[in-house]
């Protein structure tokens, strides 16, 4: 099969090869997906996971990626609950060979059916950013309708998806950014913004939750504005800041069937917009995961045209 595989962590995207590789065999409670589109987090270059396997060994070259959206073809020895043909959207498992290829080995627990009528590359956009945004806002932050939102890099793939859930659910949200993320920022639902580059953060008043995808200066500033009781939930490494009196949660995103679906069906009926920047097919991915400009959303791969 084709695919895309990294072998050099200092080159990071930049050392991206387009390659043949082995097509993976299904180990138990696997199914082995045909990916029709993937999704990438340029940090993924960063992240252990990307350069060994769970005991530490070098597992170069990888398959980066690990959003997918594609069709079954094959089940492992005891899997259940999806079927050959079905169409489904998940999340590939941090240590194993990833999405950026024409097929994947994932076990069944980590997908979700896609339906019919959702784009493959839609569904490719979903599994990170959406299922981040739900567990921190709705899991780790506790949110409730009426309570205020601090949404950091809320023109950012996961801030996007903050910015319509939290609203969606009764917050306040004020999204922060660049200053060129001002007008995105709102048009995704954001109350109103702080340009972090020009705006002093302080003046945004008391916040119930900081939902914090940038870290460093921004975190520890944010901790400042937390109301009592209130929650940090950061999504960039262990908290470095604390409220005074309120909660610091940091997390990794899991993945989880129902949330998927809830997310998905959000898409379906317009609750919830995609953030998709550019998309690009697997002979062009090296290229479109190396921009020369800025990127305006998530880039997709498109697997199979
Ligand atoms: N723990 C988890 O489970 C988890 C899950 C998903 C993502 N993450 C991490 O969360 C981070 C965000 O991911 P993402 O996919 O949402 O990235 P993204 O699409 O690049 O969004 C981040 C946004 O924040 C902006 N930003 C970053 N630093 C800023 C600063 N100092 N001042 C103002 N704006 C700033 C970015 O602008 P520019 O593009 O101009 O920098 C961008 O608009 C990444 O580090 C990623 O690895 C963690």
């Amino acid at each position: 099969m084709k695919a895309i595989v990294v072998t050099d962590q200092a080159a990071g995207t930049a050392g991206m090869t387009l390659t043949e590789r082995p097509e993976p065999p299904a180990s138990i409670n696997d199914v082995i997906v045909q990916i029709h589109a993937s999704g990438f987090v340029p940090t993924e270059m960063e992240w252990p996971s990307t350069w060994t396997d769970r005991a530490g060994r070098d597992k170069t070259p990888s398959i980066p990626g690990h959003e997918l959206a594609g069709v079954v073809t094959a089940l492992g020895y005891g899997t259940t609950g999806l079927s050959i043909g079905q169409r489904v959207f998940g999340l590939a498992d941090w240590h194993r060979d990833g999405t950026l290829a024409e097929y994947v080995a994932i076990e069944a627990r980590n997908l979700a059916p896609l339906p019919g009528d959702v784009d493959f590359t839609v569904g490719a956009s979903l599994p990170i950013s959406g299922l981040t945004a739900w567990q921190g806002l709705f899991q780790h932050g506790r949110l409730q309708s009426g309570q205020t939102v601090l949404a950091h890099g809320a023109a950012g793939a996961v801030g996007t998806m903050v910015t319509q859930l939290a609203r969606e659910a009764g917050a306040y949200v004020i999204g922060t950014g660049r200053a060129a993320d001002r007008e995105k920022a709102l048009d995704f639902g954001a109350h109103e913004f702080v340009d972090l580059e020009n705006d002093a953060l302080k003046d945004v008043g008391r916040v119930d939750l900081v939902f914090d995808v940038i870290g460093g200066d921004v975190q520890k500033r944010s901790a400042a504005l937390i109301k009592a009781g209130g929650t940090l939930v950061s999504i960039v490494g262990p908290v470095e800041a604390r409220p005074a009196d309120g909660l610091a949660v940091d997390f990794v995103v899991e993945v989880d069937r129902a949330e998927l679906g809830e997310i998905v069906q959000r898409v379906r009926d317009g609750r919830l917009r995609t953030n998709i920047g550019d998309i690009a097919s697997l002979d062009d991915a090296v290229g479109a995961l190396n921009p020369t400009t800025r990127r305006r959303g998530k880039t997709v791969i498109r697997v199979r045209p």
